[in-house]
């Protein structure tokens, strides 16, 4: 395992042990789109994580999941695979997560018919082979050692006719080479788009109430560390987005045969 991946897995681990409030669900960036669309309907209660279910909502938009055995890899604290499962009509919806701390939080609250969540690495899937219709991958490839076994291992536990859908943040220069990932396993590219202004959008218009959670939720000491990690205004990563040389992508491939 590279150190790189090692030192992601730490740094999740320890959100996901130290971190134990219900309310946080989701690890994402975030959507918000540039265009006057109709608003996404929400329960009222999903209403504080909009723009990280718009994500969701943009990576999926055009699958059909109703009645779907969906995965999602990188599930986090759960808050993704969840809505998926409450409001799209999949039949089951399993979140895949390395973190251990991140599964165990997904277990206690975030609970539904058809949905479990498996701890497991993204590069060696604990699934057998055709098990899923779509499998989604939001903000996590950025830390695997390897994204083309990743990729592979997606081809693998998809169904023929199967989809998969994936957002995350790339160097500038890295997007190329990305491109080339994505598709090294003959998964055939479907959509594709490059959503850095509607995730800086997202960034900026929850800027505030992200600042407050990491004051209110991130014990004292981990705060200062927290702050680009949660993309707030001044660190490094929307700073990157504004002047180019970070770019955040999205992406629609399927398995044809
Ligand atoms: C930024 S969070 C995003 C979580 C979730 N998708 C969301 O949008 O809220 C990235 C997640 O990817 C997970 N992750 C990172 N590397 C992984 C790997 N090799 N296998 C499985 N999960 C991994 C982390 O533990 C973390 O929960």
């Amino acid at each position: 395992m590279r150190l790189r991946q090692l030192v992601w897995r730490a740094t999740y681990e320890l959100l996901g042990s130290r971190v134990r409030r219900p309310e946080w669900s989701f690890m994402n960036y975030g959507y918000a789109a540039l265009s006057a669309a109709k608003p996404l309907a929400l329960d009222p209660a999903d209403e504080p994580d909009r723009y990280c279910i718009q994500l969701y909502a943009h990576v999926l938009d055009g699958v059909d999941v109703t009645g779907a055995d969906v995965l999602e890899v990188g599930s986090g604290r759960g808050g993704g695979a969840s809505w998926i499962s409450r409001s799209l009509g999949p039949s089951t919806t399993t979140g895949v997560d390395f973190a251990s701390s991140a599964v165990a939080l997904s277990r206690r609250d975030r609970t539904g018919p058809g949905l479990r969540f498996v701890q497991g690495d993204a590069q060696a899937l604990p699934f057998s082979d055709a098990s899923f219709d779509v499998v989604v991958n939001v903000e996590s490839s950025h830390c695997y050692a390897s994204m083309e076994t990743f990729v592979a291992e997606v081809y693998r536990v998809l169904r023929p006719g199967g989809s998969f859908v994936w957002a995350d943040l790339r160097g500038a220069d890295d997007v190329a080479t990305t491109r080339t990932h994505l598709t090294s396993s003959g998964l055939v590219p479907v959509a594709e788009r490059d959503i850095t202004a509607e995730v800086l959008s997202a960034l900026r218009l929850d800027d505030a109430r992200k600042t407050e959670l990491v004051r209110e939720w991130i014990p004292r000491p981990f705060q200062r560390a927290l702050r680009p990690f949660a993309g707030l205004e001044g660190t490094r990563n929307p700073e990157g987005f504004a002047a180019g040389t970070l770019r955040y992508l999205s992406a629609r491939l399927e398995r044809v045969a």
